[in-house]
C-alpha cells in the first residue's frame, strides 16, 4: 500500500483550459451555466477563462461576460489565466478571487506561446503578480512544457528549478508544472520532483498533466506518493494547449476523482453532479469526450 493523503484539492481547469482547445463554440451563456454547475460539485477551485488577446484564443474572447455572469458559490475560489498587465486590468474589473500567471520552461515554446522570450517574461510577470497582490488577490503560476517541449524536445530539470526559484521570488502562493505535451512518465515525475521538493514544500506545488499518451494517472499516483496534493484536471478530459501542437487534454477530472475515492482519498465532490455537468459540457461539445469514465456512463441522463 503507496503513503498516500487522506485528502487530495482537485483545480478544475475545463472551462479554461479545455474550453481554449475545443472547435465548437461554446454560447457564453452555456458556459455561465456549466461553471454554475461545477460549483456545485464540491470543487472548491474552478479556474474560469483567461484574459488573453482574443486573437490568439477566441475561444474564451467572452472572458469577461463569463466572469461576470457566474453565480458565485461560497467556498469556491474562482480564478483565470491572465498573460500580462492588460490581461490584468480586464481581470480586476471581475470578482475573480485568484490570477494565474503561466510560462514555459522552453525558450521556443514560450516565444510561440505568449510572444516573449523567458528573460523577457520575467519583468511583465513581476508586475502583474504585485499588482494582483496589491488588489488582494491570490496569485498561481504556472510552468509549461517542464516535462518536454513540443518544439525542443528535452528540458533540463536544473531549467525548471531555476525559473520555479524565480516565479517563487516574484510571490506566487502555488506553482503548477505543466505537463503541457503529455509525454510524462512516472520515473520522469520522480526526477523532477524529487530535485523540486528538495527546494520548495510541497504544499506549494501542484501537478498539471496532459493525458495525451495515457501516462496522466500513473503519473498522479506517482506525485501523491512523493506527497503533493493538488492536481488540475479537466472535466471529461478537454483541452489542450492550441500553441503545443499534438497536445490533447487534460487528465479527465471524472476519471481522476474516481481513482482517488477508489483509493479512500477525500476530494469533497460529488460524483454524481459531476457527472451531470460533464454531461452537459458534452452534449454542448457535441461529441463524446475522452475520459474514460464518462464511457460507463449512460449519455440519455443528459
Ligand atoms: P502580443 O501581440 O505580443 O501583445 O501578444 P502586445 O503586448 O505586443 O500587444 C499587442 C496588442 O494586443 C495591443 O493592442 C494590446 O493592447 C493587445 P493594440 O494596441 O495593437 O490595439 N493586448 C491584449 N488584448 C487583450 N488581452 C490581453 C492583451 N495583451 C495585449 N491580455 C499576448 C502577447 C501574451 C497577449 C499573446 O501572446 C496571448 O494572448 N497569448 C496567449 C496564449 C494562450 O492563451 N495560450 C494558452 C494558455 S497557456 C496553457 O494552456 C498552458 C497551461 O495550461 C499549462 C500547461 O498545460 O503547461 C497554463
Ligand atoms: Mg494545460
Amino acid at each position: 500500500m503507496g503513503n498516500w493523503p487522506k485528502h487530495v484539492t482537485i483545480k478544475e481547469v475545463g472551462p479554461r483550459d479545455g474550453l481554449q482547445n475545443e472547435k465548437t463554440a461554446i454560447a457564453t451563456e452555456d458556459k455561465i451555466a456549466w461553471i454554475n454547475q461545477l460549483s456545485k460539485t464540491g470543487l472548491t477551485y474552478i479556474e474560469i477563462t483567461s484574459f488573453v488577446h482574443p486573437k490568439w484564443i477566441p475561444q474564451l474572447a467572452d472572458a469577461l461576460d463569463v466572469a461576470a455572469g457566474i453565480e458565485r458559490a461560497p467556498g469556491v475560489t474562482y480564478a483565470a489565466l491572465v498573460p500580462n498587465q492588460k490581461g490584468l486590468e480586464n481581470a480586476l474589473t471581475t470578482q475573480v478571487d485568484e490570477i494565474s500567471v503561466f510560462m514555459s520552461a522552453s525558450e521556443t515554446h514560450n516565444q510561440k506561446n505568449i510572444n516573449k522570450s523567458i528573460s523577457d517574461t520575467y519583468p511583465v510577470l513581476t508586475a502583474v503578480v504585485q499588482e494582483a497582490k496589491r488588489a488582494k488577490k491570490t496569485v498561481r503560476g504556472y510552468l509549461s512544457t517542464v516535462f518536454g517541449c513540443p518544439y525542443e524536445g528535452e528540458v533540463s530539470i536544473e531549467q525548471v528549478a531555476a525559473i520555479s526559484e524565480r516565479l517563487f521570488e516574484m510571490g506566487v502562493d502555488e506553482l503548477s508544472l505543466g505537463d503541457t505535451i503529455g509525454v510524462a512518465t512516472p520515473r520522469q515525475v520522480e526526477a523532477v520532483l524529487n530535485s523540486l521538493l528538495k527546494r520548495f514544500p510541497k504544499e506549494k506545488l501542484s501537478m498539471h498533466f496532459h493525458d495525451t499518451r495515457g501516462t496522466a494517472l500513473a503519473n498522479v499516483l506517482l506525485s501523491l506518493e512523493m506527497g503533493i496534493t493538488t492536481f488540475d484536471s479537466s472535466l471529461g478530459g478537454l483541452g489542450g494547449c492550441p500553441y503545443a501542437p499534438g497536445a490533447s487534454g487534460n487528465v479527465a477530472t471524472d476519471d481522476l476523482l474516481y481513482m482517488l475515492h477508489g483509493m479512500d482519498i477525500a476530494t469533497g465532490i460529488d460524483a454524481g453532479r459531476l457527472t451531470e455537468a460533464a454531461l452537459f459540457i458534452q452534449n454542448k461539445i457535441g461529441r463524446a469526450l475522452n475520459s474514460h469514465y464518462l464511457q460507463t456512463v449512460d449519455p440519455c441522463l443528459s
